[in-house]
């Protein structure tokens, strides 16, 4: 009888929660990841904000001026109860409102299955929302059919 196995799996095991830990300490964006495509109206001042936040987090923001933010929903499948000021694009997720940096980092990490996510309306406190005194709001990830909060924050905090 060989027992070599019993050690090699427990090395093995030891390692792979080493591996976990890490992976789990601090999800990053990949070099590939930190491009976001966002739409907003020219005198949307929150918008502009919401920019300046995802730039201090590592993002590479490209925007574009639009009067006809509708048709960028419409175009993208957000669906009208979810729908806030801006709308943009990573990946192929759409990002819609203001979402903070975190959720949208988790987003690419975990790659779940949706269309994308959704901060509806336009919580005080949230990225690009400071001033007012933050109130607890839900990152919501939808998909055809499909509304399920991916996250809960209060102003720029996860909770
Ligand atoms: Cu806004
Ligand atoms: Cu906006």
């Amino acid at each position: 009888m060989d027992h070599h196995h019993i050690t090699f799996t427990r090395r093995t095991v030891l390692s792979l929660i080493a591996v976990g830990t890490a992976v789990l300490a601090k999800p990053s964006l990949a070099q590939n990841q930190t491009d976001i495509r966002v739409w907003k109206d020219p005198g949307c001042g929150c918008c502009g904000a919401w920019v300046e936040h995802l730039r201090r987090s590592g993002f590479a923001p490209l925007v574009t001026d639009t009067t006809n933010m509708h048709a960028i929903k419409a175009q993208f499948g957000v669906p009208a109860a979810l729908a806030s000021c801006h709308t943009a694009r990573v990946g192929d997720y759409v990002i819609e409102g203001h979402v903070p940096a975190p959720a949208i980092i988790e987003l690419l990490a975990q790659r779940p299955a949706g269309l994308g996510l959704a901060v509806p309306g336009m919580p005080p406190g949230s990225p690009g929302m400071e001033g007012a005194s933050p109130e607890i709001y839900d990152v919501i990830l939808f998909g055809s059919g499909m509304q399920t909060s991916y996250a809960r924050f209060m102003g720029s905090r996860r909770i």
